[in-house]
């Protein structure tokens, strides 16, 4: 270890003058090993007997003075004497190119500085007291930061300081070789170099040179002021150094320091070393570098949860067989944008399929209603998407257009228009707050039988609708007709419709044969129909539950009336007054044509279409030789002789069975 010495040199002619005390100063420190320093704020000495004004951790001030006073003036004449000083020192951040704020050697009246600011005023004076001539102050600053308020020139400058932080002399830190070259320092460089500051008391100037360590006393001064000290400096005098750090905490090391009044202060050697910068580097990361290591180990981590949640949560399942359909592919993450994430509030019904939800789609303002079916099983998923996507290509205004689908694990997402209207059967039963006039009714028939046609024999596949119900007819803002829900899920309140099957239907819409083969044909579809016709006109379900489990059966009742002679006494009262009877006549008695148990006595939708416009007179019942027994539903079940009709109806139509056959048979 060094070896650390501070001479005192006092030379006390004590007894020869005892008036005059005539003193000269002297004072070498080669490090600071012996600690003989009066120190405040945040300074202190290392280990290594370094000392350190302020450290990296704090943003605070230090100081560091000489303990005993220095006589500076001749007392027979009150001039100040020559002094002469030289120190090392040596700036550190862990900031690299950024430090602050610098340190100052200082000439002060006390050893301790009171009421000073850190950061820029470097822990010498205040924002009050900061030019005061009654400071009687003076010190030479090597100032790294930037101060506009004190006419600062860099970031980067020695400067002679008197009575406040606007320097009477400023350089740009530097030295002039003996060649009489400039040498940049940086003096933030964490290398040590050395400042010598030498005081003419005959000539009153002041000289001020920086060198870097071991580089030899360059003859030319960076700074020479010629400035009388005289009025400024008492008598006697504190000496040592202030420094102060800002928002980047820095290292201001003094290595060595040696003074002397009236002569040339004693060179420094053997200055204990500054932490090597790989050394201090690992401290560094221990402080600064591990903490924030794991602050940005935490920041990563934190990122890769909510990516991996943000993942999952929009996670989608794309296979590729679907790539053909990619125009009709919404992004999971927009679906749940545009219904504000599922919320219930958003909510539009709940059925056996799933639930329904509106929403607003980014970008395009676009109104949708999204239905979300839990679809655990993969298999016929491939039949079931060409099937949506062939159904997204059918354009038809009696059609609830079907925008695209989305796909997820367990989950499928049909993307349908927003219908404003909501379901039809809203308006038929259960109190409804708005009920539809005849002719807004028979619009609606209208508008659904075209749509259905449409299906059957206008597309180049046979579509079978398979649950043709009022529920499952939406009206558009102009009180239109269209058919949704293709036969995959209900589009109104969960509980309103119990007897909702999942996979053939809705009771009391099915044909016979249908339910007991579990196929589904477009003659089928005309049962429904049939189903759905005496529905609207009678503003009832097909099968209405009763108390006395005598349930009341729609297409019975209405077939009684007729059988009564009095088929119009089955209109719902709310159709108003205002019809033509004839049309609601005829209307109900395609209702009971469609009903029949026999698919061959069902008319087509293109009959049905006839009748409806009126083109072609409906037959009379009774020729048809219609009877309650023929119109019964397969609620009973059994009607073994009805599977050959239901064969023959599908050749009749020769026409292949559909692609919604074979998926939900496949699907199930
Ligand atoms: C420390 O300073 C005091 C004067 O304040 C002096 O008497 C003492 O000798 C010094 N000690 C060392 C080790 O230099
Ligand atoms: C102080 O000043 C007087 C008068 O000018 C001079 O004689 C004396 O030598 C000076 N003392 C010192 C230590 O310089
Ligand atoms: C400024 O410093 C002076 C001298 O130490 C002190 O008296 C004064 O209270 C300080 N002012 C402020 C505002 O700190
Ligand atoms: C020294 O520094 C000053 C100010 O930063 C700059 O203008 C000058 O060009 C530098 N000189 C050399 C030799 O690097
Ligand atoms: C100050 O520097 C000048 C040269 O610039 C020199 O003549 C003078 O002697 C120096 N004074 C001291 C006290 O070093
Ligand atoms: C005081 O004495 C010093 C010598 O110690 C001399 O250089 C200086 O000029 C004198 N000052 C006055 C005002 O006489």
């Amino acid at each position: 270890m060094l070896f650390n010495l501070v001479i005192l040199v006092s030379l006390f002619l004590v007894g020869i003058a005892p008036v005059s005390c005539e003193v000269d100063h002297a004072f070498i420190y080669n490090g600071f090993q012996s600690q003989n320093l009066s120190l405040d704020g945040i300074a202190e000495f290392t280990p290594d007997g370094l000392l350190l004004l302020t450290d990296s951790e704090t943003q605070d001030q230090g100081h560091a003075f000489y303990p005993n006073p220095i006589h500076f003036k001749n007392s027979t004449n009150g001039t100040v004497v020559s002094f002469s000083t030289t120190f090392v020192f040596a700036i550190r951040s862990d900031y690299g190119i950024l430090s602050g704020h610098g340190l100052v050697f200082v000439i002060a009246p006390q050893r301790r500085i009171q009421g000073a600011l850190a950061y820029h005023y470097l822990g010498l004076f205040n924002s009050t007291n900061n030019g005061d001539r009654s400071n009687r102050v003076v010190g030479v600053e090597l100032d790294t930061i930037y101060s506009e308020e004190f006419g600062d020139i860099n970031a980067n400058h020695v400067g002679i300081d008197i009575n406040g932080l606007r320097s009477v002399a400023v350089e740009t830190a530097g030295y002039f070789d003996n060649t009489g070259l400039f040498h940049n320092l940086t003096l933030i460089s964490g290398q040590p170099m050395q400042v010598w500051v030498d005081y003419d008391g005959s000539t009153k100037q002041i000289n001020v040179t920086v060198a870097p360590l071991h580089v030899e006393k360059p003859v030319s001064p960076l700074l020479s002021l010629k400035t009388d000290l005289s009025p400024i400096l008492d008598q006697t005098m504190y000496v040592g150094f202030s420094s102060s750090t800002g928002s980047v905490p820095t290292y201001h090391y003094i290595l060595g320091w040696s003074f002397k009044t009236n002569g040339k202060a004693q060179e420094l050697s053997q200055l204990p070393n500054l932490p090597r910068l790989g050394r201090k580097g690992t401290s560094r990361f221990v402080k600064i570098g591990l903490p924030l290591l794991s602050l940005v180990l935490l920041v990563v981590a934190t990122s890769m949860v909510v990516y991996y949640v943000r993942r999952k949560k929009y996670e989608e399942l794309l296979e590729d067989w679907e790539r053909e359909y990619r125009p009709q592919r919404f992004m999971y993450k927009d679906l749940y944008t545009a219904t504000k994430g599922f919320r219930e509030k958003e909510l539009l019904g709940a059925g056996g399929f799933g639930k329904v939800y509106k929403g607003v789609m980014p970008i395009t303002n676009l109104e949708i209603a999204v239905k979300k079916i839990s679809h655990e099983s993969r298999q016929g998923m491939k039949e079931f998407v060409s099937e949506i996507v062939i159904i997204g290509r059918l354009q038809h205004r009696n059609v609830v257009p079907l925008l695209g689908y989305c796909r997820r694990k367990g989950e499928l997402l049909l993307v349908y228009e927003y219908m404003s209207g909501g379901s039809l059967d809203k308006y038929l039963y259960n109190k409804p707050r708005f009920t539809l006039d005849w002719s807004q009714r028979f619009r609606v028939i209208r508008g659904v039988a075209s749509g259905l046609f449409f299906l059957h024999e206008e597309c180049d596949h046979v579509v079978v609708h398979r649950d043709i119900k009022a529920s499952n007819v939406l009206l558009d803002g102009e009180l239109n007709g269209r058919l949704g829900d293709f036969g995959l899920a209900r589009l109104y309140s969960h509980g309103t419709d119990p007897q909702s099957t999942r996979v053939v239907g809705t009771l009391g819409y099915l044909a016979p044969e249908h339910t007991r083969t579990g196929r589904s044909t477009p003659s089928s579809d005309v049962f429904s129909f049939g189903a759905f016709l005496l529905e609207v006109a009678c503003g009832r379900r097909p099968i209405e539950p009763r108390q006395d489990d005598d349930d009341l059966i729609l297409v019975d009742w209405v077939f009684s009336c007729w059988n009564r002679g009095n088929i119009l006494e089955a209109v719902d009262l709310n159709v108003g007054i205002d019809f033509v009877p004839g049309e609601v006549e005829m209307v109900l008695k395609l209702g009971l044509l469609c009903s029949h148990s026999k698919p061959s006595y069902r008319p087509t939708m293109r009959q049905v279409l006839l009748f409806l416009d009126g083109v072609v007179a409906l037959p009379e019942l009774s020729s048809l030789g219609i009877s309650a027994a023929g119109l019964t539903f397969d609620h009973h079940g059994g009607f073994d002789d009805f599977v050959t009709s239901y064969s023959s109806s599908i050749n009749a139509h020769s026409r292949s069975p559909s692609v919604t056959d074979s998926f939900l048979s496949g699907g199930r």
